[in-house]
């Protein structure tokens, strides 16, 4: 199981470096769970430094194909790795929407990343428009069958985060059928690897989603931001792991 933290455009070095304090004083009880957090690019070093030694992952939120060159805004994996970033997210529902992300540049972004041995989660989902055109599973399919052609074999470091755009920073969440039904249809598309759902989960209807079969950790956007709900959706997941 797996609960990372997407900060979005939120928190900088200052407290970044307050929150990974915290979140360490309460790990005791969710040894069992992967935990990463994904601030933006420059508290990315803060968090490095205050999680050096814990079992929190640090993901970046986007990573650049090439390793250096003309690309004025982008990041590569190796200066990512330069700081101690373990991983990066991609093709967020954000990043499509609003920056022109397509199926080919997250699947290039997503190669880039894992042959560098970054982790990566990448990100898929319809929109509400699709969803009620009853075009649910060809999105999910196109999406995720370009992320597949770019990492054809089984790679752990790969995990794909199912985020129905409709449910991300609504407050609208997938029902747990919902979620379950999307991800096994993503895993009948992509066998390999953990699927995430991502969505407004909260700390009161996490633990229903990740109770589901095929639902293998989560993707957390504003919940993430507060320690207190961020550390109880982990101890949920952690809970989860050990029944
Ligand atoms: P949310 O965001 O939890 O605030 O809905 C999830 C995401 O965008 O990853």
């Amino acid at each position: 199981m797996l609960i990372a933290g997407n900060w979005k455009m939120h928190k900088g070095p200052g407290q970044t470096a307050e929150f990974c304090r915290a979140f360490l004083g309460e790990l005791e009880d969710i040894g069992e769970v992967d935990i990463v957090v994904s601030p933006p690019f420059t508290s990315l070093q803060a968090a490095v430094e205050a999680l050096d030694g814990s079992a929190v992952a640090v993901y970046a939120q986007n990573v650049h194909w090439e390793r250096e060159g003309a690309y004025t805004g982008e990041i590569s994996a190796e200066m990512l790795q330069a700081h101690g970033v373990a991983g990066a997210i991609v093709g967020h529902s954000e990043r499509r929407q609003y920056f022109g992300e397509t199926d080919e540049t997250t699947a290039r972004r997503a190669y880039a990343a894992s042959e560098a041995g970054l982790g990566v989660i990448a990100c898929v989902g319809e929109t509400l428009e699709e969803r009620e055109a009853g075009e649910t599973e060809a999105v999910l399919r196109r999406q995720v069958e370009a992320i597949a052609a770019a990492i054809p074999s089984p790679d752990s470091a790969l995990r794909i985060a199912y985020e129905p755009v409709w449910a991300i920073g609504t407050g609208k969440t997938a029902t747990p059928e919902t979620a379950q039904e999307a991800h096994a249809f993503i895993r009948s598309v992509y066998p390999a690897g953990q699927i995430l759902y991502g969505g407004s989960v909260k700390p009161d209807n996490a633990e229903e989603l990740l109770a589901q079969p095929g639902v293998d950790g989560a993707l957390v956007g504003g919940a993430s931001l507060d320690v207190e709900s961020f550390s109880t959706i982990c101890r949920t997941a952690a809970r989860l792991s050990r029944s």
